[in-house]
């Protein structure tokens, strides 16, 4: 039988205002289950433009019944993101909500979190915790914030949250997310808030589904079913048994070789949370069935076939009201699916001279967004770039990563002056113009869980040239000139000569045959690529885990 670990072990010390910001200022019933004790007020605080909602037409009926959820994970958009996952984590929630589901996310109070978001976070309360094997207690505080339906509540601890990024390396990371996960929970008790469903992101929220059979056994959270979403496998949480055991306070029985032990003497967090969870989902139907194989399986592969009576796939979108481009306000001359050819030229031209690229609307501009690693298949753009640059072709860069992958960017940059430009930083006002001012999106990647950029890039008109992996294979139907069908250009192996080949195919459509080429452009536009039918999706496998 699992140990089992009572209220008495979460010591409360309600209201103590050890760290309170403000009270809330008005309070407001909570949907369905009143179990929100008071709600500050929903304040509007980035410049996304909200849905627009005529309001002569009658809301779409809810899909009965309603599901209470809450999302635990590492980032979020817009109060900390590395990635796609924070989109996620950001655009899902939004999602839920008009598919009848009660959101709340939970997610580190870090420090690197901007001031404009902070001061607006409202005190919850706060409580002592156990963590540790030898029974050490940490403060935990509870930050609220409210903003378009969703209710994020941030963990707060200076001790595990006060550097300046969320993830630093494994010796602070494993004991911060050991402390999260158990934290999360215990706040969910502590707020009286039991949702249905406690979904749970990628292995810094994987030992929650663990904690929840185990030490939160007959606490009230423990009505709630778990779901595990694999965003990325590459990251797992993997340290020795004798530290996760310590950090993590859980059970010696846990870590055997069915859950967390991997291995002879490790332990791993991702392991442990999909042996536990009553549901994995990982973010696109083909990364559901690759990471069963050894290359994509990271060490898991049979972990997963084991568990794939329980395994999912339900690919990304992307929030459409931020990403719009008929409403950027980043854009030098925002444009929808009508205007869209003459307006991307007057893009392209302002970012060019923005950037000091050569200004000429007839270049063939190629964009790439992205993480600078491995995963991305950025030795294969490298080894490409010089074949690339020809005189009629420009390449824009935006990203931060290996050192490797920067310098050799930079170096091109200097090497193609005028044709070539590297932006080795993160700015999502860049990002955008990029979107919107290139031909085509680059994503060669050796492997891809989803993939967001190829996505964005569509709702943009901007034509994806992708490796067929993942969500990329997913998402983006290869362009058949025979039928003028198909959303972008796509390679299969992954070798430098497919990707240039594949990019001479986009560039022959676009300098030979642009009527078709344009088409695309609109087709691309017009592509459903939001949350709703994924949402919905979600939605399904939260009524199967909670009829
Ligand atoms: P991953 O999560 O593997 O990094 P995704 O394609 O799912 O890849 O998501 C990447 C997200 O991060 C997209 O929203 C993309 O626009 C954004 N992004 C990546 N690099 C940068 C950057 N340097 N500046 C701004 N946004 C970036
Ligand atoms: C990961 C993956 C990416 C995916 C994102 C959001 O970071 O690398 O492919 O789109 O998570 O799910």
């Amino acid at each position: 039988m699992p140990a089992k670990k009572t209220e008495n072990e979460v010591t409360e010390k309600k209201e103590t205002k050890k760290t309170a910001a403000k009270k809330p200022a008005a309070k407001k019933p909570a949907a369905k289950k009143p179990a929100v004790k008071a709600a500050p007020e929903v304040e509007q605080v980035v410049e996304i433009a909200p849905a627009e909602e005529p309001a002569q037409e009658a809301a779409p009926a809810m899909p009965e019944p309603r599901r209470s959820v809450a999302f635990i994970g590492s980032e979020c958009y817009p109060f900390v993101k590395t990635g796609g996952l924070g989109d996620v984590m950001y655009a899902l929630p939004k999602a839920l909500i008009k598919q009848n589901c009660d959101v709340k996310v939970i997610l580190p109070r870090y420090k690197c979190i901007p001031q404009k978001y902070q001061e607006k976070m409202v005190y919850r309360g706060s409580f002592m915790m156990d963590l540790c094997a030898d029974g050490r207690s940490f403060y935990v505080g509870i930050m609220e914030y409210v903003w378009d339906g969703v209710v994020y509540d941030f963990i707060d601890n200076e001790e595990f949250f006060s550097a300046g990024n969320p993830y630093i390396n494994l010796i602070d990371d494993i004991p911060k997310y050991c402390f999260f996960g158990k934290a999360a929970l215990a706040a969910l008790n502590y707020m009286n808030w039991i949702p249905d469903i406690i979904h749970c992101h990628d292995w810094q929220a994987g030992l929650v589904p663990v904690y929840l059979r185990t030490l939160f056994e007959g606490t009230p959270v423990a009505s709630a079913k778990t779901m595990i979403t694999i965003h990325n496998l590459r990251f797992q949480g993997i340290y020795n048994i004798p530290t996760i055991r310590y950090w993590s306070g859980l059970p010696d029985y846990v870590f055997n070789k069915d859950a967390l032990k991997q291995g002879y003497e490790d332990a791993n967090m991702f392991k442990g949370g999909l042996a536990y969870a009553n549901m994995i989902t990982t973010v696109s139907g083909t990364y559901a069935w690759e990471i069963q194989t050894p290359f994509f399986g990271e060490g898991l592969d049979a972990h997963l076939r084991y568990h794939s009576g329980k395994l999912r796939g339900i690919v990304n979108g992307i929030d459409v009201d931020m990403w719009d481009s008929s409403k950027d306000e980043r854009l030098p001359d925002p444009y929808s699916k009508d205007d869209v050819i003459e307006k991307k030229k007057a893009n392209k031209k302002a970012l060019q001279e923005e950037l000091g690229l050569e200004v000429d609307e007839s270049k063939f501009v190629i964009g790439l967004i992205s993480r600078l690693t491995d995963q991305k298949g950025l030795d294969l753009v490298n080894s490409i770039i010089p074949q690339l640059i020809d005189g009629n072709t420009q390449f824009i860069v935006l990203g931060t990563g290996d050192a490797r992958y920067e310098d050799s960017f930079r170096y091109y940059e200097n090497a193609y002056k005028g044709s070539v430009c590297s932006n080795i930083m993160y700015d999502e006002g860049r990002a955008h113009k990029i979107y919107a001012a290139s031909d085509a999106l680059l994503v060669p990647s050796l492997f891809e869980p989803c993939g967001l950029t190829q996505l964005i890039a569509m709702h943009y008109g901007t034509i994806p040239i992708v490796r067929e992996t993942g969500g990329l294979k997913d998402t983006v139907d290869p362009y058949n000139m025979f039928t003028n069908e198909g959303n972008g250009f796509t390679f299969d192996r992954y070798e430098n000569g497919l990707l240039l080949d594949a990019i001479n195919r986009a560039k022959t459509l676009y300098f030979t045959a642009r009527e078709y080429w344009d088409q695309m452009v609109i087709r691309d536009m017009e592509k459903d690529v939001s949350w709703d039918n994924s949402a919905k999706q979600y939605r399904d496998l939260y009524l199967e885990l909670k009829p």
